[in-house]
């Protein structure tokens, strides 16, 4: 038989989603892919209780259903203060992994280069394979992950390069960039003319006094920048996919193009429940911080207990834990031992760096107070168990 494609051999199935099954399979807690264990908000389940009977069931505009585009823009306008057409500048996808892969496909040429700060999001990597991009990768140096500026520069100076990739909070290093370091990634951007695609979807889930700060909203980037994000993590239903890019018009409607023949268009019924989310008032942003702050504090004092190191984050929901005491040459390994031994399953680092890292490993802790405790329980004994 010929060989399948090339494209296709170039990047393995998530090491995220791997280590799920390996979790699943020695019935270990899982820390390793994030998502949270406790429901999303009552009034948007209630919600889709409603929809069951009343509908929408068929096919919503391809770009996504006006009244949730409607209510996205205010949103957006409320916290970023940008101002988004609803009618022109929304696609509507099926999570942020389809508005990252359409953005990517509607920006770059095969051939064409991606700048990629890592420690990285590993769809990433997979994302520019499948577009025939070239990454160049930036190091986020640990443990406090700042960028070098030069380095930066090298990196977007060079010919064919196109766009950077900008996750912020960042996932898996937790960093909030800093409205200066934005605004040194905005003066480059604007200087070598390349986009910036942002993937927001920590963007409510940050702890104090780290803030938000919008590329889009910084001056004159709102239109070179491609906001891609979604509700997954802000409403705790990474299930529903419900994700969205925002751009300027013209960008926007390429991306609707490559969005129409992916997906033709997120679940209606499913838009359609959470547009109710998408009007919560200001006290359940900040509800959402305390939820996460106090789980974070949890954790972080639990590990601390233990007598582990590890990245406290700025924002999103995950703790880089060092493994260099236990002496393994290959984060893979622990993590299955992990799995395997001490019940807690994790993400090595090493499928995050494009360095050679292979001593830290990725938990989470969006997970209800008893799982938590229970995972600490477990880790408690890690120091005997991991020994090699
Ligand atoms: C940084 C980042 N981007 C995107 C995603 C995927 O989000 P979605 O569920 O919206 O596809 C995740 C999920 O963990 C993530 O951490």
């Amino acid at each position: 038989m010929k060989p399948l494609s090339t494209r296709t051999e170039q990047f393995t199935d998530s090491v995220i989603r791997r280590m799920t099954r390996i979790s699943d399979q020695y019935g270990a807690i899982n820390l390793s892919q994030g998502f949270p264990d406790f429901e999303p908000p009552k009034e948007i389940t209630d919600r889709l209780a409603q929809v069951a009977g009343e509908g929408p069931h068929q096919y919503a505009i391809t770009w996504g259903a006006a009244n949730f585009r409607e209510a996205l823009a205010e949103k957006q306008k409320h916290f970023s203060g940008v101002d988004v057409n609803p009618a022109t500048d929304i696609v509507v996808t099926c999570g942020s992994t389809e508005a990252m892969m359409a953005t990517m496909m509607s920006v770059c040429n095969p051939g064409e280069k991606v700048v990629i700060f890592s420690p990285f999001y590993e769809n990433y990597g997979a994302d520019t394979i499948l577009t025939g991009a070239i990454p160049i990768y930036v190091p986020l140096k640990p443990p406090t992950f700042e960028f070098d500026a030069d380095e930066l520069e090298n990196a977007v100076k060079q010919p064919g390069v196109k766009a950077l990739i900008l996750c912020n909070p960042s996932n898996p290093c937790g960093k909030v960039f800093t409205r200066e370091e934005l605004l040194l990634i905005a003066a480059l951007a604007k200087k070598y003319d390349i986009y910036v695609i942002t993937d927001e979807v920590y963007e409510h889930i940050l702890y104090k006094p780290h803030e938000h700060v919008y590329m889009a909203s910084l001056p004159g980037m709102r239109e070179r920048t491609i906001i891609c994000n979604s509700l997954s993590k802000t409403y705790s239903m990474t299930g529903w996919r419900l994700g969205y890019v925002i751009a300027p018009e013209e960008i926007a409607e390429r991306i609707k193009k490559v969005h129409d023949f992916l997906t033709v268009g997120a679940s209606a019924p499913l838009m359609e429940a959470a547009v109710v989310g998408l009007k919560f008032g200001d006290s359940y942003y900040e509800e959402l911080q305390n939820h996460y702050t106090h789980m974070r504090n949890l954790f972080i004092d639990g590990l601390k207990n233990i007598g582990l190191t590890f990245t406290e984050p700025q924002g999103a929901y995950y703790v880089l834990l060092d493994i260099s005491e236990f002496g393994f040459e290959d984060d893979n390994v622990f993590c299955e031992k992990l799995a395997e031994k001490v019940g807690v399953g994790a993400v090595p680092g090493s499928s995050f760096f494009r360095e050679n890292v292979n001593h830290l490993i990725r938990v989470h802790f969006a997970k209800k107070d008893d799982t938590l405790l229970a995972a600490l329980d477990r880790l408690a004994d890690i120091k005997v168990k991991m020994k090699v």
